[in-house]
């Protein structure tokens, strides 16, 4: 029996301040057991709702503001002190720059006090694992391989995984990611931030075949995706509509549920044809969901109805770990331990916005 370790993980990519503390059998290359000791998050959601989206510096002045109370709060909640983590863990990037500043510095400082290794993690890479059993570790060679669709407000794209260590990105949005366009249309609604939920909320009491906006790319031989057309078809059709201040009370509310259907449909085609051309395609023995979008429970029941016809094994991320958190950063660091991921030393570790999976 191997002693497990202790993960503290740390996420402050976009407008949620998040951490972790993950309890990890760790046995040479194989993980034997992940467990999800304590995991906090402090949303920015009512900061942001004023603006109608993220402002990166108010963002980054909540962060400095929540760190240190939510990374207490992890260790309390797993009943730890600081003395028995083995690894921090921190998201370098993707993300918006102010706000991953704070995590990195942040980690950097506990680092440097503590002496404690620290382990830069890709944001995606979180979103990718987040999605696997958790449950199932050592993970089975049964699931790979794996195709993995990841839809978020910042990323949309379809990553093949050959074993749990080796992937790569085989197709991506080449304009807006699939939750840019959810807040987009929810925007031009006039429906609260954040747009996606309200727009599936809508979308769940509408009806989906009422107009028949475009399916971008859906026929495209790659693995790509387009949704800023889509977006603008919404767009257009609001605007060649009357006014949705002058519609009565019954008629605005069935005007906006059916193109919260109709748009949210459009959407999940093009991303369900995709990810299942791509499976069918590198033989995928599992398709996986992750990413803010993955929250969507339509699209969850319709990947999950598709690859049941195809008897493909379909994982999705549990709920929790659908929008930004910490602990798919932990999961993402336990992988790079396994994996024997060489660790710099923390002076030499930068946020990184652009940072690619
Ligand atoms: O992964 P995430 O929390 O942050 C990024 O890494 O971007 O994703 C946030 C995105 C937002 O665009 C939000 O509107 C969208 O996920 N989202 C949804 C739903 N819940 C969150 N989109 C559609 N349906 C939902 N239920
Ligand atoms: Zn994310």
């Amino acid at each position: 029996m191997t002693k497990p370790i202790k993960i503290l993980s740390i996420e402050t990519s976009c407008d949620e301040t998040a951490a972790a503390v993950l309890s990890v059998e760790l046995n040479g290359k194989k993980i034997n057991s992940i467990k999800t000791l304590s995991a906090v998050v402090k949303s920015q959601i009512k900061l942001h709702a004023k603006m109608g989206g993220v402002v990166p510096e108010t963002a980054a002045r909540a962060h400095v503001k929540n760190i240190l109370p939510v990374v207490n709060q992890a260790l309390s909640n797993s009943h730890s002190q600081l003395s028995t983590i083995n690894y921090l863990a921190v998201t370098q990037g993707p993300g918006l720059i102010p706000s991953l500043i704070v995590g990195v510095e942040f980690a950097k400082a506990l680092s440097f006090a503590t002496g404690i290794p620290l382990i830069p993690i890709n944001h995606l890479s979180g979103h990718l694992y987040s999605a696997l059993p958790n449950s199932q570790y050592p993970l089975p060679s049964t699931l790979f391989p794996l195709i993995s669709l990841i839809v978020s407000g910042g990323h949309t794209m379809i990553v093949l995984m050959k074993d749990p260590f080796n992937y790569k990105i085989i197709g991506q949005t080449v304009d807006d990611a699939a939750g840019e366009a959810f807040d987009k249309v929810a925007k031009l609604l006039k429906l609260p931030y954040p747009g996606g939920p309200e727009v599936s909320k809508l979308a769940s009491i509408g009806n989906s075949e009422a107009i028949n906006f475009p399916r971008p790319m859906i026929n495209s031989k790659d693995f790509n995706f387009s949704f800023s057309g889509l977006k603008t078809a919404v767009l257009y059709y609001v605007r060649d509509n009357k006014p949705i201040s002058q519609l009565s009370d019954a008629k605005k509310q069935k005007f906006l549920k059916d193109i919260c259907a109709s748009f949210q449909q459009a959407a999940i085609d093009v991303l369900i044809k995709k990810t299942l051309r791509a499976a069918k395609e590198f033989k995928a023995k599992s398709v996986s969901l992750s990413g803010g979008v993955s929250a969507n429970s339509e699209l969850r029941r319709q990947l999950n109805l598709a690859c049941k016809m195809l008897n493909i094994t379909d994982l999705a991320a549990p709920f929790s770990m659908t929008g930004d958190n910490a602990e798919m950063i932990g999961i993402a660091a336990a992988m790079s331990l396994a994996k024997g991921t060489k660790l710099k030393s923390a002076k030499n570790i930068y946020a990184d916005p652009g940072l690619g999976l």
